[in-house]
This record gives C-alpha cells, sequence and structure tokens, in this order.
C-alpha cells in the first residue's frame, strides 16, 4: 500500500497498476467518483478544460489515443475532436467500461497498453490525451510515462497535471485539518510546483503551448497542451 501523506486523515491507497484492476471497481467508478454535488462541479470543470485545451489545436487531430481512458469519460470528448480515436489502458475492466459506454465503431476502438511501455511505433498519432493520470504516478515514473507520450505522438500531448503553489499547499494543510477534527480521512493525489512540471516537459523534449487550470485556486488540476520540438 502507497501512502501519499504522513498525516492521519490521509487514506492509504493501493498501487496505481492494479488500483483500478477489478471488474467492480472499473463498474463502479464514475458512480463512486462523480455522483456527488462537488463530483459533479469537478467533472464538469475538468471536462470543461479539456475541451479548451483540444479545440486550441481543432484540426490538427487526425487520430488521437486516450491513455489512460478509464471508463472513457475523457475519450467521450477527445471523439468530438477526432474521427479517429484509440483509448488504451491497463486494466481490461475498464477498457471492458468504456468501450460499453461508447461502442467501438470505425471511429473509436479500445486496446490494452501500458503508459510507460506502449506497443505503438514513433509518431504514431497526432496526439495523445492522459487524463487524470500523471497525478497518481512518484516522479521518475511520470517523467518516464510523458516521454513515451513524447515518442508516440507526432505533433501534441494535452496531458493533465497535478500542480501545487503556496496557496494550494495551504488549502491542503487545511483540509487535512478539518478531515483531522471530524474524524475523517481522504485520499490525495500528488500535486507537484510549476518548476517540477517544466523540467518533465523540457526532459521529453516538449514545449508548452497553453495551460488551463480547472478551476483556479480552488483545484490542483490543471491542463497543458504540449507540443513536439
Ligand atoms: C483515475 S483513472 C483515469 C481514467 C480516465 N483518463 C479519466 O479521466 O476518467 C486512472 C486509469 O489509469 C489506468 N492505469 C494505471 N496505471 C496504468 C499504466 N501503467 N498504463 C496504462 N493505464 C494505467 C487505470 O487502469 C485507470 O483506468
Amino acid at each position: 500500500m502507497a501512502v501519499l501523506e504522513s498525516n492521519e486523515s490521509v487514506l492509504a491507497l493501493p498501487p496505481v497498476a492494479t488500483r483500478w484492476q477489478s471488474r467492480e471497481v472499473a463498474q463502479t467508478y464514475d458512480r463512486k467518483r462523480f455522483s456527488s454535488f462537488l463530483g459533479r462541479l469537478f467533472n464538469y470543470l475538468s471536462r470543461r478544460a479539456l475541451c479548451r485545451a483540444l479545440t486550441s489545436i481543432q484540426g490538427e487531430l487526425d487520430t488521437v489515443l486516450d491513455l489512460p481512458c478509464g471508463t472513457g469519460r475523457a475519450t467521450e470528448i477527445v471523439r468530438r475532436f477526432s474521427s479517429r480515436v484509440t483509448g488504451a489502458d491497463i486494466s481490461c475492466a475498464m477498457i471492458a467500461e468504456a468501450a460499453r459506454r461508447l461502442g467501438s465503431s470505425g471511429r473509436s476502438c479500445f486496446v490494452s497498453a501500458n503508459v510507460t511501455r506502449q506497443p505503438f511505433p514513433d509518431d504514431a498519432f497526432s496526439c495523445i490525451t492522459s487524463i487524470r493520470f500523471m497525478m497518481h504516478l512518484d516522479d521518475a515514473t511520470r517523467r518516464a510515462a510523458l516521454r513515451e507520450m513524447a515518442r508516440v505522438a507526432s505533433r501534441y500531448v494535452v496531458v493533465e497535471y497535478g500542480y501545487t503553489t503556496a496557496w494550494l499547499r495551504l488549502r491542503r494543510a487545511m483540509k487535512c485539518r478539518m478531515l483531522t477534527l471530524f474524524g475523517k480521512k481522504t485520499s490525495f493525489v500528488r500535486a507537484v510546483p510549476w518548476e517540477s512540471i517544466q523540467a518533465d516537459i523540457d526532459q521529453a523534449d516538449l514545449e508548452l503551448l497553453r495551460a488551463y487550470p480547472t478551476a483556479r485556486g480552488l483545484s490542483e488540476s490543471i491542463m497543458l497542451v504540449l507540443k513536439k520540438r
């Protein structure tokens, strides 16, 4: 079990590669994550940030790989921008949910793939989207994942990061304090400072075109549009 923060209000989580493997987890993922008021609000805001990111490169999205696709939450949006979308994930259970939600057609298909060792040749897709994933990884794995995305994309990588600032750190600390006071627990994803994000982008030989915070000052999520150098 990996512990993300040493605080009594923080929940321990199973490792990333196996966390979403079971059918039960896959079938209840959307309901558990996005059915509360805050879950629905976050879902709306993050989908909006993805729409903005994809609109900024609209017309250049011949083929898109959404990796990891999970239950197809983001793949559904990507399909509005590209006529040929591949959804891929390490979990067959999540892929099954995505295929059920979106259906396989000439416009989209689903395959099994590991982000850090992708079964695709160099420059295989015009763009790769990777949503709600990088914030689950340690620094070395996150960097390797971004390098692999840059290898497989011929033009763009649209990726969501968890980022932090002094204000967001304070906000997280206050949240932990409140949870401890009420005897509750939650899990936290990894959020890194902007310098780490820039270092990730540089080492993958990518350049930052645009950044779309999901909810500035309120959320650690940020959507980045990166271009191959
Ligand atoms: C939090 S979900 C996000 C899914 C989707 N992008 C979304 O926004 O709803 C994380 C997904 O990453 C997948 N995953 C974890 N490790 C992976 C890896 N090494 N390669 C590919 N997929 C992975 C999990 O199976 C899970 O479906």
